[in-house]
């Protein structure tokens, strides 16, 4: 996607560093940095420099790609996976990636698996931008369905689903991005997404680089918005996605869905096939939801009015907070799920039907 008119991506191989964004700076400074090693990896994923499940599985891979320029030994690629597996245990596509990148390097002699690490990364990340750039296309239409005279298409997105989430595109958004390239007249209701605002700070800023029109609301306000029709669909992205059609995602998903389904919205999640765990079936007990540290909720960071960036405590000194990364959304709240192979309803049946192989092989390996 563009950035101030030029083409960017999240993640790039640059000769063997990795530059990423930090998503940290935005939506106030626009920076990169150089990912050298494993533990710069781990880092960049655990204190969510990037973030968002396509994302932390490309940069996952990327890391083992470091961690085998360090060393090529099969005890490397244990440590390395496991390393990186811990960093964030919520979205899948870490799981995936680490497999799909042990798996190979496993098999090859120790003097070709830094040079086979990168290019697996790098089949990754395109493979990723493929995904996402498919899911656009099947979501578009789901918006178009929607087009009305009166006015623009209102559409209400949680957290931060977009390009900066993935390589390129994104995932709930990349209907968006794919609609408003077609001309149909859009307007985004963005959750701040709080605690840590991806929505207020990575979301809208991603909607203002391409011109399209948004406004950013309190998480509390979807409910009133669909109340008074004011939202015409409901479009969020996925950290995990159970064979069931139970989706986890970003602390509050669930109750816009709750709202959406009182008021007669449609609820779609979307997601690419590496946030489907075919291992497990009831979200609410099987998937492992984040806690993050209490500074994410007692405290916010901003610009002041002289452009610093400051953090500020909101909370008195001695309350306790809590900090929930996720939740999970049960699939009979969810219209559809919009995946790169097309649009399903969310059940097993479904899923299984749309992903015949994959089902089909990762239950294999749960279950030997
Ligand atoms: O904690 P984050 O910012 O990594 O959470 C991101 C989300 O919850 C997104 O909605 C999710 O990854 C799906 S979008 C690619």
């Amino acid at each position: 996607m563009r950035v101030n008119s030029e083409d960017c991506r999240t993640i790039v191989d640059r000769g063997g560093d990795v530059e990423v964004i930090d998503q940290t700076r935005l939506p106030h400074q626009f920076l990169t940095l150089r990912l050298r090693s494993l533990a710069d990896a781990a880092n960049a994923i655990r204190n969510m420099v990037v973030r968002g499940a396509p994302l932390i599985g490309v940069t996952g891979a990327y890391g083992m790609a470091l961690a085998m320029r360090e060393s090529a030994d099969d005890e490397s690629i244990a440590r390395a996976s496991q390393l990186l597996e811990q960093t964030r245990p919520t979205a899948v596509d870490l799981r995936w990636s680490l497999e799909r990148m042990s798996a190979l390097l496993a098999a090859l002699p120790r003097a070709q698996r830094a040079g086979a690490a990168y290019a697996e990364a790098g089949r990754i990340a395109e493979e990723s931008v493929a995904m996402s750039s498919r899911i656009g296309e099947h979501g578009l239409a789901l918006i178009e369905a929607r087009r009305r005279a009166d006015g623009p298409v209102n559409i209400l997105t949680h957290c931060n689903a977009g390009w900066l989430a993935a390589v390129d595109w994104g995932t709930a958004l990349a209907p968006v991005f794919k609609a408003h390239r077609a001309g149909i007249p859009l307007h985004v209701w963005v959750d701040e997404t709080r605690p840590r605002n991806q929505g207020a700070s990575l979301t809208a800023w991603e909607l203002a680089m391409e011109g399209i029109a948004h406004t950013v609301i309190a998480d509390n306000a979807g409910g009133h918005l669909m109340q008074h029709g004011r939202v015409d669909l409901c479009l969020v992205g996925s950290d995990r996605v159970t064979r069931s059609g139970d989706v986890c995602n970003k602390i509050g998903t669930y109750l816009k869905a709750l709202a959406a389904k009182d008021n007669g919205v449609p609820f779609y999640a979307v997601m690419p096939s590496s946030t489907i765990d075919w291992r497990i079936r009831d979200g609410l007990r099987e998937i492992p939801i984040e806690q993050r540290g209490e500074r994410e909720v007692t405290h916010i960071c901003g610009a002041t009015e002289s452009g610093a960036i400051e953090t500020v405590r909101l909370t008195p000194a001695g309350s306790a907070a809590a900090n929930f990364g996720f939740d999970v959304t049960p699939a009979h709240l969810i219209t559809a799920i919009v995946t790169e192979a097309g649009i399903c309803q969310a059940s097993e049946r479904e899923l299984s039907a749309l992903f015949p192989d994959r089902a089909r092989a990762e239950r294999a390996k749960a279950y030997g």
